[in-house]
């Protein structure tokens, strides 16, 4: 008898368990007629500043939008070069572009596939405004060098925390370390809305007003048709900010379930030719958004899973300096060696709370197999 498929992400289960009290959630906004900057997203603002740790949570459309908004909020703007890393997704990059900045890369560190200090510091100019660390894969950046280095050079840090919810780096929640956090609530992520939605984090004030400004067309705070900036559409509506209000509540346990499934991989694929997911240093913790691991012969092996039903995926399989939308750069692969091995090798395997030990079992036993096959 054959069994039944194990997906990368099972959104399916968490919407089913939680379905009665999204639906509620949803029509009492909608039926309240507020839409946007009502009452649910000023709750959902107080709230998500509340758990990560900060004074300000502004609710904005998307996280490419939330990186575009805190880096202009943050004086970034035509002129300015921001370091960020190759292995990404392209809104890290795009939403650099859209302030009218210009993004340098530096290499990443090959164990945690996150921005290496060391060449971020080569890569420096007098251009450089900022840092963009990526926590990818929910594991932290090196937030101890990377401020360090910010302090040092008096530049802004924008953390893109897309895949990062709750992850922790010098034991605070990441969003509240740099400048500035940048959370997207896409639907898959640790907590994702149902729709686009995304927010920063900060704890400066007066980028928090910038922020608010920017997210509602550059509105001069309290007042109707002033501006004191030029913005654009960018808010979050309020049917996404009760959505989120209701699923947030269950967030830390389902981190706590993400460590878990991770646990039980760490243990079942010891022996195998495979590198697991570094373990942090004190006071680092990862949300895990995806569990990704480096395996020899990684195409053979994601198709031999999806044969027995197993779901993978390759985040990312080219890195942002050889994506066709950057093609005029002259950007050369082989200034970032562990970026290029990196998306040559990592594969993300079945990663969501609600996975079952036996299942993580079966995956772990299937790798074996797929290895005394080969
Ligand atoms: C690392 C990273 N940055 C930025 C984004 C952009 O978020 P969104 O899709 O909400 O715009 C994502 C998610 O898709 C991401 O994974």
């Amino acid at each position: 008898m054959s069994q039944p498929p194990i997906p990368l992400f099972n959104l399916k289960k968490q919407h089913e368990s939680l379905k009665s009290e999204l639906n509620a959630a949803a029509l009492d906004a909608l039926n309240s007629m507020h839409w946007l900057l009502g009452p649910q997203t000023e709750g959902f603002e107080k709230e998500f500043a509340e758990m990560i740790g900060v004074k300000h949570c502004i609710s904005c459309s998307s996280g490419a939008s939330a990186i575009q908004i805190a880096l202009a909020a943050a004086g970034i703007g035509p002129g300015d070069e921001v370091i960020t890393t190759p292995f990404t997704f392209i809104a890290t990059t795009s939403s650099i572009s859209l302030t009218g900045a210009d993004f340098v890369f530096a290499d990443i560190d090959p164990r945690t596939y996150n921005i290496d200090p060391q060449d971020i510091e080569r890569k420096i100019t007098k251009k450089t405004k900022a840092i963009l660390p990526v926590h990818l894969y929910g594991y932290p950046a090196d937030m101890d060098a990377i401020m360090n280095l910010a302090r040092e050079h008096d530049l802004k840090v924008i953390e893109d925390c897309a895949q990062a919810h709750l992850a922790t780096a010098d034991g605070v929640r990441v969003g509240g370390i740099g400048d500035a956090g940048a959370f997207s609530f896409y639907p898959s992520k640790n907590l994702g809305a149902c729709g686009d939605a995304g927010a920063i984090t900060t704890n400066d004030d007066e980028l928090a007003d910038r922020c608010r400004s920017l997210r509602h067309s550059g509105r001069a705070k309290d007042k109707a048709y002033e501006y004191d900036l030029e913005g654009s559409t960018l808010r979050m509506d309020e049917v996404q900010a009760a959505i989120l209000r209701v699923k947030m509540r269950h967030l830390p346990d389902w981190t706590d379930a993400r460590q878990k499934v991770a646990s039980w991989y760490e243990e079942g694929l010891q022996g195998l030719p495979v590198v697991t997911p570094p373990t942090p240093p004190a006071g680092y913790s990862q949300s895990y958004y995806v569990y990704t691991i480096r395996a020899e012969k990684r195409d053979e092996l994601q198709q031999y899973l999806k044969e027995k039903g197993i779901g993978s995926a390759v985040y990312y399989p080219v890195p942002l300096y050889k994506q066709p939308a950057y093609k005029d750069m002259g950007l050369r692969p082989q200034d970032f060696p562990n970026a290029e091995k990196a998306a040559k090798e990592v594969l993300s395997i079945p990663m969501f709370p609600e996975l079952t030990e036996e299942e993580v079992q079966r995956v772990c036993e299937t790798i074996r197999d797929f290895y005394e096959e080969k």
